[in-house]
């Protein structure tokens, strides 16, 4: 595809270098990351932001158990597909990990400190960025500034917002629409937005909440290489909701499965691929256990 992004692969000269204008890498030196306060680092420690863990969590809502002893951890420079049927608690445990909402029992961690009384803005300044599920973009802004503000937002100088807009604009392919307003996008560029939007504030761990949801089955593919590589690129973690299984599969290192509010299964996309409890999960039928036989 365009860009010669290629997921896992060692990073070529041309990127190389585009990695070094976008500012340190974190991990690489006691600069560490521009937007990660020092507070943070000192709660953090250890190498900062190097795990991001949801631990035995439980929420419930008036009588519905969303969530029931949780355990789900995040490394940087991977990602993890959530998946579940609807009503599953995906999304809140997306809320959970990213502070918008708390967990009745058990508790979040970053880095092995605990985070679980963190505000949401609190925890984006040490790295977390998210999507929401129904979220759309400022609509009387064009897209690129769009993504100018995101990273503006995170404490990003003007200049380097423009230049790291400009930056993924081209890498998610809406350079073409950069002027535009954002309310005369289609649909699948607006959730295209919603991802550049996300990143542009350089987080450490990115948490995507059905972010592919409508695009059509033909983009899914460049979607997902184009999300892999620019994971890649920032060494961020990445936690991945959808439902659309090409681009679970396809993308993602490990997935877990939630089904009324508990973990199912964990494990590689082969391990999931062949498990019936899944399966069954799916098709809202009675889980069927697997004999081993
Ligand atoms: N704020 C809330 N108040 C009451 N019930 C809630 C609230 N948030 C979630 N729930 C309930 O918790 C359960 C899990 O919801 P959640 O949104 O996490 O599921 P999901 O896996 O994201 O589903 P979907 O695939 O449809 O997005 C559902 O039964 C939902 O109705
Ligand atoms: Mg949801």
């Amino acid at each position: 595809m365009a860009h010669g992004l290629r997921p896992r692969v060692p990073r070529d000269q041309d990127a190389e270098q585009q990695c070094e204008a976008r500012g340190p890498r974190r991990g690489e030196g006691p600069s560490e990351h521009p937007l990660v306060p020092e507070t943070a680092s000192a709660e953090a420690p250890g190498r900062p932001g190097e795990t991001l863990r949801a631990s035995s969590v439980s929420r419930s809502f008036e009588g519905v158990q969303a969530l029931r002893d949780v355990t789900l951890e995040l490394r940087r420079r991977e990602v993890v597909g959530l998946i579940g049927p609807n009503g599953a608690g995906k999304s809140t445990l997306v809320n959970v990990l990213t502070g918008f909402d708390r967990p009745d029992e058990g508790s979040v961690e970053l880095a092995g400190s605990e985070i679980t009384a963190w505000s949401p803005q609190r925890r984006a300044r040490a790295g977390l960025a998210r999507t929401f599920q129904h979220s759309r973009s400022f609509r009387g802004l064009t897209v690129r500034e769009n993504v100018e503000v995101a990273a503006l937002g995170a404490g990003t100088g003007p200049r380097e917002a423009r230049r790291r807009a400009d930056r993924l604009l081209d890498l998610l392919g809406l350079a073409a629409v950069a002027g535009r307003g954002a309310a005369e996008l289609a649909h699948g560029d607006e959730r295209r937005l919603g991802v550049a939007r996300v990143l542009a504030t350089d987080p450490s761990f990115v948490l995507l909440d059905e972010p592919a949801a409508g695009l059509p089955d033909a983009e899914v593919p460049e979607f997902a290489e184009v999300v892999r590589s620019l994971l890649d690129e920032n060494d961020a973690g990445m936690l991945l909701i959808d439902h659309n299984m090409a681009l679970v599969m396809g993308v993602c290192d490990r997935i877990h499965v939630l089904d009324q509010g508990r973990t199912l299964a964990a494990g590689t996309p082969e391990e999931i691929r062949g498990n019936l409890d899944v399966a069954a999960a799916y098709l809202g039928e009675t889980a069927v256990h697997e004999t081993g036989g």
